[in-house]
């Protein structure tokens, strides 16, 4: 992250989002709040030609993996909130719209979204902006992950640690150190059985083939240069086994082959998510 601005990338994968919306039919994961919340402006832009911003051959791949990650999570929530879970904990929620259509009754399903501090109030004076009105089931939680533990940044923010809570972490740990992301992880393994998380993450340079090399390349480069280079990666067989190692009962990684047959299958434009997918759902 650049020091003390917000995060580029979160309006960038919101803009995908945006873009499934209008592109994309039928679509993986229906976001009514998207447009607007990417801003009037950007909003109008992209309703004009929602395809401006799809400037290389991997873009459809990435917005299929955007849309696919927020579909797979909220799918996972549904499943966790059957099992009791009564707080949901945005982690880098960046433009996430969840807390503003929030299907549950009222008091059923805390929100947390845990941002950095900049980007978060960014998003703040977004909605705003944009008139999007912030109910009492949602609590903002401004935490830098890298000076800061999630467990300090929740408790003060009125986290109960004794309830069902699901996490998602979605495009935020290949921003961070291993060592946080692992810390991180540790602190979700102990929330009370029944609880979840839902996040993807990059495969380590050296598990690639040449073809995925180039994707990786091309991918990094861009986000280097908007200042937020990529610091984690990990090999998917050893982090199913670190992610057992700290507790999980349930650990399943999701690859390519997996998220195209679960959201992909049968379409007739083909979209679908590229070989560098990867997510990764857990349970306690
Ligand atoms: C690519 S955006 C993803 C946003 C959102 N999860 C989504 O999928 O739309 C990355 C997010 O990670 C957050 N992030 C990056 N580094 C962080 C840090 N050190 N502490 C807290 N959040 C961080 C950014 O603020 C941003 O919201």
């Amino acid at each position: 992250m650049k020091e003390n601005q917000p995060s580029a990338t979160a309006q960038r994968v919101a803009m995908r989002r945006a873009a499934h919306q209008l592109l994309d039919d039928p679509k993986v994961f229906d976001d009514p709040v998207a447009l607007r919340i990417i801003g009037e402006e950007s909003a109008s832009a992209l309703q004009a030609d929602p395809h401006q911003f799809e400037a290389t051959p991997l873009s459809p791949y990435l917005r299929a993996f955007v849309a696919a990650r927020s579909r797979c999570t909220e799918d996972e929530l549904a499943l966790g909130v059957r099992r009791g879970v009564s707080q949901y904990v945005i982690l880098g929620a960046g433009l996430d719209t969840f807390a503003y259509r929030n299907p549950y009754p009222e008091g059923m399903l805390h929100v947390f979204e845990v941002d950095y501090p900049t980007t978060q109030a960014w998003k703040r004076a977004r909605l705003e902006e944009v008139g999007i009105t912030v109910s009492g089931d949602l609590t903002f939680a401004p935490v830098d992950f890298e000076r800061q533990t999630l467990e300090e940044g929740l408790r003060n923010a009125g986290y109960d640690s004794g309830k069902c809570t699901f996490f998602s972490w979605l495009g935020v740990t290949e921003y961070l150190t291993t060592e946080v992301v692992m810390t991180t992880l540790r602190f979700v393994a102990s929330a009370p059985v029944g609880s979840g998380v839902v996040f993807d993450y990059m495969i380590s340079p050296s598990l690639l083939t040449p073809t995925q090399q180039s994707s990786f390349d091309a991918l990094s480069k861009r986000v280097a240069s908007a200042g937020e280079p990529w610091k984690a990666f990990f090999d998917p067989e050893l982090l199913t086994k670190d992610l057992r190692g700290m507790g999980f009962r349930y650990v399943e990684d999701n690859g390519p082959e997996e998220i195209n047959a679960r959201y992909f299958k049968n379409r007739k434009d083909g979209l679908r998510v590229g070989s560098l997918s990867h997510i990764m759902k857990a349970q306690v």
